[in-house]
């Protein structure tokens, strides 16, 4: 049985994940900031046989709060093994553009609040010698584009992040795993056009699950990601600039 706290927890793909773990027997805490909508998800993923599914609120940008959220879970859970976090805005890239505030407002959503909640997680996990750190970056922290680039700068800066912090943790027995999502249908997207790339949350929970079990560093979810951010990627800057992405 494991002890997981997720952040975040009201997001589409939380909720699918937490599905899953609570139809193995594990014990959950809930973190999120609308209280009424947590407390709806732990009834349910108490009858899907969570053996615990305590809640607590937060807003991730309430940095001065985050301390106090990790002890409760702690205490509701006699411990803790795993850490998923999961939320993040879809940041509006236009008003980024001209505007400072909603620039910083992005990144401590989707990058800072991510590295201070992993801060005392990793000092806790390191120190207890066992550990699962699982963090929704995405694939738009591979290559900036001009369409979402805020958005993705935040993301690719949680994915170097990881990549540092795995490397830091390894010794102490404790996997860091960089989930990266392409296009999922959720209600961060619900104003996009849907197409044959589009992935259901259920899928994307399968793969997250499965990359915790296995212990694994980065995964692209679904897998076809891998072989499309690779070409991305590889496209020189003299053309890529010239693109309208
Ligand atoms: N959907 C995609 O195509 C896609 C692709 C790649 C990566 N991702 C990533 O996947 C993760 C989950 O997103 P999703 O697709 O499942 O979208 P979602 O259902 O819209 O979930 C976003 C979650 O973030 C939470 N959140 C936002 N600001 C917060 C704050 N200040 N404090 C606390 N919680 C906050 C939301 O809480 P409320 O319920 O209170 O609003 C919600 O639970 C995100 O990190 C996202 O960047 C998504």
């Amino acid at each position: 049985m494991r002890r997981i706290i997720i952040i975040g927890a009201t997001s589409a793909i939380a909720e699918a994940t937490a599905r899953l773990f609570a139809a193995r027997g594990d014990a959950l805490c809930l973190v999120g900031r609308d209280a009424s909508r947590l407390a709806v998800i732990a009834a349910d993923l108490g009858v899907r046989g969570a053996v615990r599914a305590a809640t607590a609120t937060l807003d991730v940008t309430d940095f001065a709060a985050h301390a106090a959220v990790l002890d409760e879970a702690e205490r509701e859970l006699g411990g803790l093994d795993t850490v998923l976090i999961a939320h993040g805005t879809l940041s509006n890239q236009s008003e980024c553009e001209t505007s400072v505030d909603a620039l910083r407002r992005e990144y401590d959503i989707n990058a800072l609040s991510v590295m201070a909640l992993l801060t005392p997680i990793a000092n806790r996990f390191a120190q207890q010698g066992f550990g699962d750190i699982a963090v929704i970056s995405s694939v738009a922290g591979d290559r900036g584009r001009m369409s979402n680039y805020v958005y993705g700068s935040a993301k690719a800066a949680v994915t170097a992040f990881l990549s540092g912090l795995r490397q830091r943790l390894q010794k102490s027995g404790v996997n860091v795993l960089t989930i990266k999502p392409g296009f999922v249908d959720t209600p961060m997207t619900r104003d996009f056009p849907k197409g044959a790339l589009w992935a259901q949350p259920d899928t994307i929970a399968q793969g997250i699950v499965k990359a915790i079990e296995k212990r694994r560093s980065v995964v692209y979810l679904p897998w076809f990601w891998l072989g499309i951010m690779g070409v991305i990627r590889s496209v020189p800057e003299f053309v890529f600039k010239r693109l309208r992405l």
